[in-house]
């Protein structure tokens, strides 16, 4: 489902920007400040409703603007042409339409758009905290499986409810609350392990691509004792989570411990084998999601050339290539993006103080 149009304008340095990208590579090459990420952050924006860069989306806003707005026509196999607009304010009002209807949930945007991010901060994937890595699991689930979001949702209300208990220590009311809580837990925890089973094989044939001198393993744990049953665990814990005022267990505290030799992998990699087993996890994950759904990712790599070299830039370019599906990828100098990799579909475009312009495929 690549992006055919897209119009951005309010965005940064942006000017207000139209144009066609590629349906496979499109390179976007600038200097310093002419805009290449903030390209990538508004297709980030749209798809997402976040900013890779920062938390506050009243820096995404051009300083000279009041509000952002972007407009996508997205070629989807299964459900035809569609167009998606976002509109928001400085006020921090945000409206977003499909063919023309209000959509309130951003999840069904990430449901027309699932876009995968390689940037320079992505190494943060492994040295981060756990709920970086839940949330890359949950992506995963979340495109494959429908029904994830609203189990979450029923969940997320079970969690709340039980801390309140906790918190107004009425101890009489948390066999009302475990009930549901145990069911929703068990049941994303099941979905969990089952994505994650799927993945890890895949996982380690694209990282044994990239680079087979790095051997990492995965081990989930889904916030719980494993070898213990949630509802033994709960009650174990019910004075401790009384006095903590929250459910110390669940699986809000789910963990994907990436590791190399038994340590944290973030730990003991160099900063580049990070970001090449960062990008493995982003490609396989890209990847099963077209096995399973026969749909595609949009990948977004930012400042491809920042800490890989010309060996693992090649690897990864060439796995973007096999998975044929749409790549924006920026970098400073042109040669750097071309003298790797030689797609036989792409556009290059040119970034000037917050201006593309299509160049020459030469
Ligand atoms: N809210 C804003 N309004 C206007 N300009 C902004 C705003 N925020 C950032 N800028 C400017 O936007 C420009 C574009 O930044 P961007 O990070 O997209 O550049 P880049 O091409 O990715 O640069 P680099 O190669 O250094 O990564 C910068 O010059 C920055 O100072
Ligand atoms: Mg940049």
């Amino acid at each position: 489902m690549p992006i055919r149009h897209l119009r951005i304008s309010g965005v940064r340095n942006l000017q207000p920007l139209v144009f066609d990208p590629h349906p496979n590579v499109n390179f976007i090459y600038g200097d310093n400040g002419s805009g290449k990420t903030s390209i990538l952050e508004s297709i980030a924006l749209m798809a997402s409703g976040k900013s890779f860069r920062t938390s506050q989306l009243k820096h995404v806003m051009s300083h000279e603007h009041d509000r952002i707005e972007m407009r996508v026509g997205i070629e989807d196999p299964d459900r035809g042409d569609c167009e998606m607009e976002s509109l928001r304010l400085r006020g921090g009002d945000h409206l977003l339409k499909l063919n023309g209807s209000i959509l309130t949930s951003q999840a069904e945007a990430a449901h027309w758009l699932p876009v995968q991010i390689i940037e320079p901060n992505t190494f943060k994937l492994l040295s981060g905290s756990p709920e970086e890595r839940r949330a890359f699991i949950d992506w995963g689930v979340f495109h494959v499986e429908q029904s994830f979001m609203e189990q979450w949702k029923t969940f997320r209300k079970h969690l709340k409810q039980r801390n309140a208990v906790l918190k107004q220590k009425q101890a009489e009311w948390l066999d009302v609350w475990n009930s549901g809580f145990i069911e929703g837990a068990e049941a994303i925890d099941t979905q969990r392990q089952a994505y994650l089973a799927r993945f890890k094989p895949e996982f380690i044939r694209i990282l044994n691509e990239l680079d087979p001198a790095i051997s990492v393993t995965l081990a989930y744990y889904p916030g719980w004792e494993k070898d213990s049953q949630l509802a033994d665990i709960l009650e174990r814990q019910q004075e401790r989570d009384m006095v903590l005022g929250y459910t110390q267990s669940g699986p809000h505290r789910a963990e994907l411990r990436i590791k190399c030799d038994k340590q944290p992998a973030a730990e003991i990699l160099s900063r580049g084998q990070q970001k090449t087993v960062v990008a493995a996890l982003k490609i396989a994950q890209g990847s099963l999601f077209q096995q399973e759904s026969g749909r595609q990712t949009i990948y977004l790599v930012d400042d491809l050339a920042s800490e890989l070299d010309e060996k693992h830039r090649f690897a990864l370019c060439k796995l973007l290539e096999e998975l044929k599906c749409q790549v924006f990828i920026t970098s400073i100098d042109k040669e750097k993006l071309t003298d790797v990799w030689k797609p036989i579909s792409s556009k290059v475009f040119h970034v000037e103080h917050g201006d593309l312009k299509q160049v020459d495929n030469e």
